[in-house]
């Protein structure tokens, strides 16, 4: 496996695999790599010649410098798995190289980033689409990969490659979960025994949700969620929320839609945690 850190060098590879016809897939990451991580790497694999990761800890999506210092840094390790997985480039960039200046662009994203994780981290998703738009720009791939893990920014992502007129054929992953359903998430490592043993709970009552959906309107179907957070005050909920797969918007009632997507972010102590499922009517 090729590591790199600047960004001219990793481009003249990619341009040496390209000029020998083979096909690039892509997957961006923030390391402290996971299961869920390493579920992208395969799938880049099955449908690719060549496989890049990048990892890089962007510092502009982040809304919140405490959690931007705390993120886990496991670098030496996370080369180790994507070795072993068989990645050809780990492009691993510092924040110098990946902004020179501020970076002052401006995305418009439409009402997909003022709803949900847009609402509760303002910036957040300009962030991800500076930095996302970047690692394009020089990995260049035909094919990037994201995991449903973080449901609206695969949206995003698929805004941005159409506002930007890229080419980048974005594909969505499942999401990759603990035995006891917690979805794995880098900043886990960070909860404490305690909140570990209670943070399946989200899942449960995901999966419950799932079948009352049956029984209950999405509008009942909310409450019934906010009441379970309620009775449960080691978390501190920002949403729970039956979204329009597309456009994210809340649904109330079930008209013509046949699925959405249920969607919750929470905090357990200082650390956030989201997750979603799709819900059939
Ligand atoms: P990061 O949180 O490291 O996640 C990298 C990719 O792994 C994302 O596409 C995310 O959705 C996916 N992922 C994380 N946990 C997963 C799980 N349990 N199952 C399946 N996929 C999972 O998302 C980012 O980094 C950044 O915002 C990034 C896109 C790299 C831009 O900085």
């Amino acid at each position: 496996m090729k590591v790199t850190s600047l960004r001219n060098e990793t481009t003249a590879q990619i341009y040496a695999w390209k000029e020998a016809g083979l096909s690039i897939g892509f997957v961006p990451t923030m390391g402290a790599l996971h299961e869920g991580h390493l579920s992208l790497i395969r799938q880049a694999h099955k449908e690719n010649e060549v496989v890049v990761c990048s990892i890089f800890v962007n510092p502009v999506q982040f809304n919140n410098p405490t959690d931007l210092e705390k993120y886990p840094r496991t670098m030496e390790a996370d080369l180790d798995l994507l070795e072993k997985e068989g990645c050809d480039l780990a492009f691993a960039p510092d924040v110098d190289e990946m902004y020179p200046e501020p970076a002052a662009e401006k995305y418009d994203f439409g009402a997909l980033e003022s709803v949900l994780e847009g609402k509760f981290r303002p910036g957040h998703f300009n962030g991800v689409g500076i930095v996302v738009s970047r690692l394009f720009d020089i990995i260049m791939p035909d094919n990037a990969y994201f995991g449903e893990k973080d449901y609206q920014q695969i949206l995003i992502i698929k805004q941005l490659v159409a506002n930007t007129k890229s080419t980048v054929n974005v594909v969505p992953c499942p999401i990759i979960r603990e035995s006891d359903g917690l979805a794995m998430s880098s900043r886990n490592r960070r909860l404490t025994q305690e909140q570990r043993a209670v943070a399946p709970f989200i899942f449960k009552m995901l999966t419950e949700a799932q079948q009352l959906s049956q029984k209950l309107s999405p509008e009942d179907l909310v409450k019934w969620g906010e009441k379970m957070f309620e009775d449960h005050p080691e978390f501190k909920l920002d949403y729970f929320q039956i979204s329009d797969n597309k456009s994210l918007m809340p649904i109330k009632a079930i008209n013509n839609n046949k699925s959405g997507r249920l969607m919750v972010a929470a905090y357990l102590g200082k650390i956030r945690l989201i997750d979603n499922v799709l819900i059939n009517f």
